[in-house]
């Protein structure tokens, strides 16, 4: 994902801004670039390739100025050229982007009605030109990036240099992180405090919807509604700045809020946006040429899958068998030469998703694997890895590496689809354009985190919790119920919402509260009628929905989650934040060890 560095320093800021993007190179990239005010003229050096380009074309034609914004990108919008690298300049205004601005297309029409010349194909350049009219147009800088953002859609962090001034860098985050690193008389910004370490180890984070506007002598941060905030400083240690938790107390807590960045990631690797189509890496077979498909994975992993399972088979008309890895590997499964089996793991170490892996080869498999660690054991022993960007996850109750697996089928569904002629050019570019939507949805969807932590308490009283869905929202079911169980040890269950009535409906009474995952789609009201058997029982309901959703749920509901609308192919992705939050607030109120819950493994690498 792309990487921010903002300096506003004593000494010449180039070397120490392609230093600081060393430190995100880890966030992966295709092309990198600075820019710094030299003797007050905003000039640019930019490269494709890694580093060591930027560093040659740098050495060839250094830069001077000592304030300067950096950038390693990893390409969305537009091939990883030169001209496509930040920053990006139109007239006295330089910026640098990690995200996505998804209205680009509109606002580019707009700057272009009003006289801009485009130079890229950037989503990017566009933030450049609308700063830089509100400018030509007598605002001030800081006027000018806030009524730019209020008009931007999407999941992002930005960071803008000024011609007209040396001493002022404006940075902002929607979705995407931003640190602000304070040093004496010197002031820097960053997507990480590890980008910063070697300048300070005071930081401070921007909250969402936050914008901050950086002097040498401080900052001012304003939140989303213009406000000024004060935002604490906090001093990290060399350990913290390699594993850090930012302004969250858990792990788990920043690896939700993370998710729009690094889902807006992972579609980026597999979603070309001009053509808004699904690019897949070379592999030795064909979706085309598939009578069935294998998916087996452990855990967290394998609910992902068991949401992929309805994709394949609605999109791909290819159906899907779906396997616990532990039980496949003794089931003794015959298996036609050729076939294509999937593998999901966030570690790449699982014992018994390797052992299955090991037996599909024997069995003469094309092996597939969604991995997040790509140097790990079940990557390299796969014939074609699709990996989720997701970045280190820390928390043993795995969050963004589930809902960046749910990308990665989703964008593996689509592209199945396409090859077995099922989808055609416009059917794949509604569900691209559905995919594109989520970071955004999900920095909307984290607002009813207070809604979650206010009902939490009364959760974590409970003995027992049952999560009911149907469809895609069956599979969020069963990992709402087992996020729960791991992090705040309250036993829950999660079931098909048609099943209620073969069993679980004998357990329901006052003290079982049952969180009810139901978008309004078109099989809403049957979960409907699943409430009214609850209800009927004294059950206390708590309702997962959209705005539809609650608007027809007959105030059967003792409390609303309100989750935004959303195509009905995307919402098992953005329904399983809130479950999420709702097994964090309630660990939390237990007061368990959220990040390293008793007796689980991150990683589990025996049987
Ligand atoms: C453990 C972890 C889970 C994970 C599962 C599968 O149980 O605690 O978070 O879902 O293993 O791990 P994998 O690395 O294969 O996804």
């Amino acid at each position: 994902m792309c990487g921010i560095v903002g300096i506003l320093g004593t000494s010449p800021a180039a070397p120490l801004l392609v230093d600081a993007l060393k430190r995100l190179e880890y966030r992966g990239y295709d092309s990198a670039g600075v820019a710094t005010l030299e003797n007050g003229v905003l000039t640019r050096r930019r490269a494709p390739g890694k580093l060591r380009e930027l560093e040659n074309v740098l050495e060839k034609a250094p830069l001077s100025g000592h304030s300067g914004i950096g950038h390693t990108r990893w390409a969305t919008h537009g091939a990883p050229t030169e001209g496509n690298a930040h920053p990006h300049a139109i007239g006295k205004v330089s910026v640098v982007h990690n995200g996505i601005i998804e209205n680009f297309r509109d606002l580019k029409e707009e700057c272009i009605g009003r006289g801009v010349t485009f130079e890229t194909d950037t989503d990017t350049e566009v933030v450049a030109a609308l700063v830089s009219l509100n400018i030509a147009g007598g605002m001030a800088p800081k006027e000018a990036v806030d009524a730019t953002l209020s008009k931007l859609q999407g999941a992002f962090a930005l960071a803008f240099l000024f011609e007209a001034d040396a001493d002022l860098l404006i940075g902002a985050r929607r979705g995407s992180p931003l640190a602000v690193g304070h040093g004496d008389g010197e002031m820097f910004l960053g997507s990480d405090a590890i980008a910063l370490a070697p300048f300070t180890n005071r930081i401070s984070y921007l909250v969402d919807g936050d914008y901050a506007v950086v002097t040498r002598g401080g900052v001012s941060v304003f939140d989303d509604s213009g406000a000024p905030v004060e935002r604490e400083v906090k001093t990290a240690t060399a350990s913290a700045q390699l594993a850090d938790k930012g302004n969250y107390r858990h792990f788990m807590a920043k690896e939700i809020y993370e998710q729009p960045e690094v889902i807006s990631h992972t579609l980026g690797h597999y979603i070309d946006m001009a053509r808004e189509t699904i690019v897949l890496p070379d592999a030795p077979f064909s979706f085309a040429d598939l009578d069935r498909l294998s998916i087996s994975a452990c855990g967290t992993a394998f609910y992902a899958a068991n949401v992929a399972r309805y994709w394949f088979e609605r999109f791909a008309k290819l159906p899907v068998d779906l396997d616990i890895a532990s039980e496949f590997r003794y089931r003794e499964v015959p298996m036609e030469k050729g076939g294509l089996a999937l593998f999901v793991s966030q570690s790449g170490e699982t014992a018994d998703t390797l052992a299955t892996l090991r037996y599909c080869k024997d069995q003469g498999q094309h092996i597939g694997a969604i991995v997040n660690v790509p140097e790990s054991t079940i990557a390299r022993e796969s014939d074609v890895i699709f990996p989720t960007l997701a970045g280190p996850e820390i928390g043993v109750a795995s969050t963004k590496a589930f809902t960046c697996q749910l990308a990665v089928l989703a964008c593996l569904a689509v592209a199945a689809g396409r090859e077995r002629g099922v989808l055609d050019a416009d059917d794949e570019s509604k569900l691209v354009n559905a995919l594109v939507e989520l970071p955004r949805l999900i920095v909307e969807g984290l607002k009813q985190e207070p809604v979650i932590e206010g009902f939490a308490r009364d959760l974590a009283r409970s003995s027992h919790v049952l999560y009911l869905g149907r469809s895609t929202s069956f599979p969020i079911a069963m990992e709402g119920a087992l996020k729960l169980k791991e992090i705040s040890y309250i036993h829950a269950e999660g079931y098909a919402a048609g099943e209620l009535k073969h069993g679980p409906i004998a357990l329901i009474d006052e003290d079982m509260p049952v969180i009810v995952i139901a978008p309004y789609d078109r099989i809403f009201e049957k979960t409907a009628s699943n409430m009214e058997e609850v209800a009927a029982r004294g059950g206390r309901i708590i309702l997962i929905t959209d705005e539809k959703g609650a608007a027809h749920s007959n105030g059967l509901a003792e409390r609303i989650i309100e989750v935004p609308d959303a195509y009905a192919f995307v919402t098992p992705i953005l329904y399983a934040i809130p479950v999420q939050l709702i097994a964090y607030h309630t660990a939390v109120f237990m007061g368990t060890d959220v990040d390293q819950p008793r007796n689980l493994a991150k990683s589990v690498t025996v049987e």
